[in-house]
């Protein structure tokens, strides 16, 4: 892959309304105590009337492009990765593209469970690597509530409802997306699913009556499962890039367990503060959980200039799958580094013209001093 397209913005959405395990408690038989402990949850966000996965998207991708300092006109491309679309079509990534009014966009939704922001990320950096284009917005977002079964103690515990946007631009500077790696294997499809609602269970009165609108889930073998792809894919997509495990300054991992975060930690033998963690404030938020993770990781100074970042997720497929990203600026002359350049030209020409103002004052009194002798002498 060319290791030129760039992370130039982020952004995230996350809906107000807060749901604390303790109101869960009033829910299902469940306990504070048991969702802390067995996955690191505390609270979760959920959508709230009128909130969709496209309007939660838009939220996101609207912050991204303010970052990049772009207008939605130099959008060429935007991906929606979900599981929880606002419609089977047209896709939430097309009613994205009308809300920001991206008039140039190409625009599709991608499935990929839990993975899809790194599928996303990846497809975008190919696409803007073959030259087709210029700009794209990756988006994850998901209403998860939408189809948790919230009867059901040992799934609607784990989920909640968030966007996050990255928008990716091509540079003439080493570094951003450096290599990706994506795995699949759809034997394990009934790991993790929602049965009905589709062309092979389509919705009726009988699969409503079922449940089987809401997500299922084998609970310990998608942790067995997410432990080790998290380690393999790391470990990949490093080897990929021509790095190594000690070359990393962060590990981004979908935010599912915060059991499943330590445990990757431990068998990559990274310590825990190389490893991003926010699952306590959000829960599980699908697609939307990486790319709400990086943002914030932005924002909260974690990543730098220069660091190497490898985002890496599993999910729903089965999937999984990685991203080794250099944090550069596309371009050499970075802004605030001209804007430093030209406070400090201003400066140094204000000095210049002080010092100059002096020199001629010195002169002045020179020539006046010696003119005023001259004349005198020529008297005398
Ligand atoms: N509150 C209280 N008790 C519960 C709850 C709950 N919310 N949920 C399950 N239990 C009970 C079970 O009924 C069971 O009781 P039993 O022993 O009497 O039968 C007991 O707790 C243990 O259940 P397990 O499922 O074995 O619990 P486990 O320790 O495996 O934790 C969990 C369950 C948290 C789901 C864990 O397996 C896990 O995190 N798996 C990973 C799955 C995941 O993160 N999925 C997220 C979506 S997938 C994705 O993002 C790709």
């Amino acid at each position: 892959m060319s290791s030129h397209a760039h992370v130039v913005g982020w952004g995230k959405y996350v809906p107000q309304r807060v749901l604390k395990n303790g109101e869960l408690s009033e829910l299902v038989d469940t306990s504070d105590e048991w969702i802390r402990t067995r996955t690191g949850i505390r609270e979760r966000h959920l959508a709230e009337d009128g909130e969709t996965t496209a309007s939660m998207a838009f939220q996101a991708a609207r912050q991204a492009l303010e970052v990049a300092q772009l207008s939605p006109a130099q959008v060429d491309l935007i991906i929606v990765a979900t599981a929880t679309p606002d419609h089977l079509f047209p896709s939430t990534a097309c009613l994205v593209q009308d809300m920001i009014g991206a008039t140039r966009a190409a625009a599709f939704d991608l499935s990929a469970g839990c993975t899809g922001f790194i599928y996303g990320l990846s497809v975008a950096a190919n696409m803007l690597s073959s030259g087709a284009y210029q700009t794209a917005l990756v988006i994850g977002a998901e209403t998860l509530s939408s189809i948790t079964d919230w009867t059901d103690r040992s799934t609607c515990v784990l989920f909640g409802d968030g966007a996050g946007a990255v928008v990716i631009q091509m540079g003439e500077n080493k570094g951003g997306v450096l290599a990706a790696t994506l795995g699949s294997d759809g034997s394990g499809g009934d790991i993790l699913w929602l049965p009905a609602g589709g062309s092979r269970m389509p919705t009726s009165q009988q699969t409503i009556d079922q449940r089987l609108h809401f997500i299922h889930m084998k609970g310990r073998e998608v942790f067995r499962f997410a432990v080790k792809v998290i380690h393999e894919a790391t470990c990949e997509v490093l080897q990929k890039a021509g790095y190594a495990l000690s070359d990393l300054t962060l590990l981004i991992p979908h935010q599912a367990n915060q059991r499943i975060i330590e445990a990757a930690a431990r068998s990559l033998n990274l310590p825990l503060e190389m490893v991003y963690s926010n699952v306590e404030w959000y829960g599980n938020t699908s697609a939307a959980s990486i790319p709400i993770a990086l943002s914030e990781a932005v924002e909260k100074g974690r990543i730098q200039t220069g660091d190497l970042v490898v985002c890496v997720g599993f999910g729903a497929g089965l999937t999984w799958g990685a991203v080794a990203i250099r944090w550069t600026r596309p371009h050499s002359v970075p802004v605030s580094l001209s804007r430093r350049a030209l406070r400090r030209l201003h400066y140094s020409l204000a000095r210049f013209r002080s010092r100059l103002r002096r020199l001629l004052r010195g002169l002045f009194v020179i020539w006046i001093k010696n003119g005023w002798n001259g004349d005198q002498r020529r008297h005398e």
